[in-house]
Parts: structure tokens; sequence; C-alpha cells
């Protein structure tokens, strides 16, 4: 038994914000932000918008495509570092929101991977055959969490959500999902604060991603690097044998990097980086949904997902579309 992947959706809020708009905010230049991460602009979530919003409006759009109700789905799980509360989970808020049945139901906090490890879980339940129809949902609303004054920062990041339904299948689907993490990084990609510490951040006060660039790229590059030598070995498959990569959308010099390594030219790599930015676990999911619609993936494509992300966490699908 395998599980493949039956629609998928996405949504972006409207509200764009643009390197020259951040011009006006911190000391930065819309030739430095695309030369360095390829961003032109993101989407920035409504006021009160909330990421369980920017959740259901992907999660109806995939449904839609997969031709399954809410009430079909088994298994949901949303990938999150923005949760609308702390609890209940977004997945629970989601699961209401949608009327859906009384599935079993939870978030995954992962940072960028999350929607790669709610991959993993789902497909992992449906092999077993615990289950047959899972929804996984990659939102986050990122830009609540920025220090609009931190310049190495507050111009990566964007809103956005973007999910995919699995189904049970005799045929794949998905081929093999690997995931991993290293917390002897958790320094260098972080947000302080948290409801155990009291909210109070150390050294610096408030609710704000903070990061040591620099160090993430050259781990990001040296890892997913591995991973993708991981996941080609696992299915005894060569640097030719791929149709598609959809990579993590941090950063294009990251992508590149990855595409080289692959051998692949980058028109077979879906590049959302300049219109979402680092959209966290909505980037694959969003940048997967968006090369589907426009017709460039297609059923019987060979695709590689990966993503990289704080924690460190990392990992990668490989998906008979
Ligand atoms: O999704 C989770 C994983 N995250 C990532 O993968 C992100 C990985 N890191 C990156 O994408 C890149 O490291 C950044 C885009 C964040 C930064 O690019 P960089 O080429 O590594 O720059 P840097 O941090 O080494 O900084 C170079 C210079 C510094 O100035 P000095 O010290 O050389 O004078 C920074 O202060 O660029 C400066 N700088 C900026 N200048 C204009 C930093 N941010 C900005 C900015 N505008 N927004």
């Amino acid at each position: 038994m395998y599980s493949r992947i039956a629609g998928t959706g996405s949504y972006l809020p409207e509200k764009i914000l643009t390197n020259k708009d951040l011009e006006a905010l911190v000391d930065t230049d819309d030739a430095w932000i695309r030369d360095r991460t390829g961003i032109v602009e993101r989407r920035i979530a409504a006021e009160g918008q909330t990421t369980c919003d920017l959740a259901e409006q992907a999660a109806r759009a995939a449904l839609a495509a997969s031709g399954l109700a809410p009430s079909d789905i088994d298994l949901l799980i949303v990938g999150t570092t923005t949760p609308d509360v702390v609890f209940p989970s977004t997945a629970c808020l989601l699961q209401q929101r949608l009327g859906m049945g009384e599935c079993g139901a939870f978030d995954i906090n992962a940072a960028c991977t999350g929607f790669i490890y709610g991959l993993s879980v789902a497909d992992q339940f449906i092999r077993a055959g615990t289950v047959k129809r899972v929804l996984v949902v990659g939102a986050e609303t990122l830009t609540r969490m920025l220090d609009w004054s931190d310049r190495s920062t507050c111009v990566l990041f964007g809103d956005g959500a973007g999910a995919a339904v699995l189904v049970a299948d005799q045929e794949p689907g998905i081929l093999s999902t690997h995931i991993h993490a290293n917390g002897g990084y958790s320094h260098l990609l972080k947000v302080d604060v948290g409801v155990s510490r009291g909210f109070k951040a150390e050294p610096r006060g408030g609710l704000s991603v903070q990061m040591v660039g620099n160090e993430v790229f050259k781990v990001a590059v040296n890892t997913l690097g591995r991973i993708v030598d991981e996941t080609l070995e696992a299915n005894q498959l060569g640097q030719g044998d791929l149709d598609w990569l959809v990579p993590h959308q941090a950063n294009l010099r990251i992508i590149k990097a990855t595409a080289k390594k692959l051998q692949m030219s980058m028109d077979q790599v879906i590049v959302t980086v300049d219109r979402h930015g680092n959209t966290s676990a909505a980037s694959v999911p969003l940048a997967l949904d968006e090369a589907v619609r426009s017709g460039r993936i297609k059923r019987g494509d060979r695709l590689l997902l990966e993503a990289f992300g704080g924690g460190f966490t990392w990992g990668s699908a490989l998906v008979v579309f």
C-alpha cells in the first residue's frame, strides 16, 4: 500500500509587500534583497487574518482538487510554527472550520520542514493501513513575529498556506520520505520566547525571529546536498532520474546550489521565492500547488520535495505525482 497525492491547494493573502516598501522601513535596498535572496515581494496576512484562516482556504482548494469532502478525511495534520493560539492546535480549529468528522487532528512544529514532516507522518499512517485519506497542511503567518527594525530578518519572510490530500493506493505515490533534526543548531535560528519561559526573551526582548543568516546558509546548503543523496540512494535513482525539484523557498542561492548538486537545469526547479519570500512550512506545498495548477507538474512526473529550517530540521520526499 502506498500514499498518493490526490489533490493540492494553496492560498496567499492579498496584501503585497515589495522590496521597495521595505526600503522605507529599514536600511536596505531592492538590489541587495534580490541579489542575496532572490526575493522581490512577499504576502502579508491582513489584520485579524490568522494561520487557520489561510489554512482553511488552502485546505478547501486541496479537497476540491481531490474530489473528496471534508467528512471523507481520516486524519488532519497541520505544519505550523505560528498557531492561532497555544491550544487548541490549529489542526483542531481547522477541523471544526471545515466541518470534518472526529478524525485525529494535530499540529507539527518542525519550522520550515513542517509540511515535509507532515507528509512523512501521513505516509506512514497510510502505509500501515491505519487510515486511508489524510489532509496535510503547511500554514504560517510568520510576519506576525518579525522584528520590523531588523533588516537581516524582516526582508526574508512572508505569509501563506499550502495543502495536499493523500489517499491510499496500490500504485505509488510517495516512494520515500526522510526526516532529520539536529537540536545542536538551535541557537542559529530561533524565536526565543515561549510559554514555559514566561515570554521573557534573553538577551533581546520581543517575539521575533532571530537568525545568524550566513551560518544557517552554509549548513542548509551542505545538509540539503546530503539529504538529496540520501533520497536518491534510498530509491536507487541517479541524478538524471528526476523530473522536478520542489525545494523549500528560503533563498534562490540555496535552491540553485541544490539544483546544481542534482545536475538539474533551473527549468526543472519550481521557484516561488521571488513572489512569496520564505513562508516556512507553507513554502513547499505552495510551490507544489502553483506548479500543478499552471500545468508544469503533471501526473506521473517524479518529484523531489525538500526543506530545511529552524531546529535545525530537514527532510525530503520522493513522489510520483
Ligand atoms: O528557512 C529557514 C532557513 N533559512 C535560510 O535558509 C536562510 C539562510 N540564510 C540566507 O538566506 C542568507 O544568509 C541571508 C539572505 C539571510 C543573508 O545573506 P548573506 O549573503 O549571508 O549576508 P550576511 O548575513 O553575511 O551579511 C552581509 C552584509 C552585512 O553587512 P556587512 O557586515 O558586510 O557590512 C549585513 O549587515 O549584508 C548586510 N545585510 C543587509 N544589507 C542590506 C544584511 N541584511 C541586509 C539587508 N539589506 N536586508
